[in-house]
């Protein structure tokens, strides 16, 4: 069976996740119709890494695959500006509709390097649960592009799933394509779609590919799951 391809990921992100709703961010979000529960849940996933952020109201920070802006947001109130990017016209639509007067920009990205959407320098860059949607390619793409960017005393700091991939997923995978097929969105709390497939890569791939794009990097979590922490800086 050939794998999806996360370009076919990325696509499904720009044209048909936001079908879904806020549902499509994160499953946990289901049941949200409202804003401030949305930007509460942001909040809390954000606190996470609080003790590894340097913010600053000098300091620039670029969200990256930021979504409905659920961490923009919060982020905003911690840097002097925001750049927010994302594949997905419809999810920016929704952030840019809160942003009136925010010290945040947000901005749509073709999907695989941040160039030329992104030009300024960059004290931070951030990024949540996006990186396990993304090809090998892109994401060496978008380190490649953010070492460039960075400013000196800057760092990344992202969180990925690292959980390696489960016996008989194969089968699950043909299962849920089945589904799809027959017009069942969603199963189990997940979507059927193929693009919803997440790339299996453990804290030492993420570490390699960001020692070969330019950061000396560390993991944050003791170990592999849904929610791993990573914090670099320029090598
Ligand atoms: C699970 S959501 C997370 C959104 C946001 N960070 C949050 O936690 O609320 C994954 C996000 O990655 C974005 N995405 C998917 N492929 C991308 C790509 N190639 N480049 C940038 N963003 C992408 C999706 O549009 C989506 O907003």
């Amino acid at each position: 069976m050939t794998m999806p391809t996360t370009e076919t990921g990325t696509q499904w992100w720009r044209d048909s996740a936001p079908e879904l709703g806020y549902w499509a961010i994160d499953r946990h979000l289901a049941g949200f119709a409202d804003w401030d529960a949305v930007l509460a849940s942001g909040r809390a996933e954000l606190a996470r890494a609080l003790p590894f952020l340097c913010p600053g109201r000098e300091r620039t920070c670029l969200d990256l695959g930021c979504g409905v802006g659920r961490l923009t947001f919060p982020l905003a109130e911690l840097f002097g500006s925001v750049i927010a990017v994302d594949v997905s016209p419809a999810f920016l639509a929704l952030a840019r509709s809160h942003a009136a007067g925010k010290n945040i920009s947000f901005r749509l990205l073709q999907g695989s390097e941040l160039s030329p959407t992104v030009i300024e320098p960059l004290d931070v860059v951030f990024s949540y649960e996006v990186f396990h949607y993304l090809s090998d390619s892109t994401l060496r793409r978008y380190l490649l592009d953010a070492r460039r960017l960075m400013r000196a005393g800057g760092e990344l700091v992202f969180e990925a799933n690292t959980q390696p991939a489960r016996r008989g997923s194969e089968v699950k995978r043909e299962i849920r394509r089945c589904l799809n097929v027959a017009g069942v969105r969603r199963f189990r709390g997940t979507p059927t779609h193929s693009g919803f497939a997440t790339v299996h890569r453990s804290e030492a791939d993420y570490l390699r590919i960001m020692a070969e794009c330019g950061f000396s990097g560390a993991c944050l979590t003791p170990e592999a799951g849904q929610q791993t922490w990573f914090h670099a800086t320029p090598a």
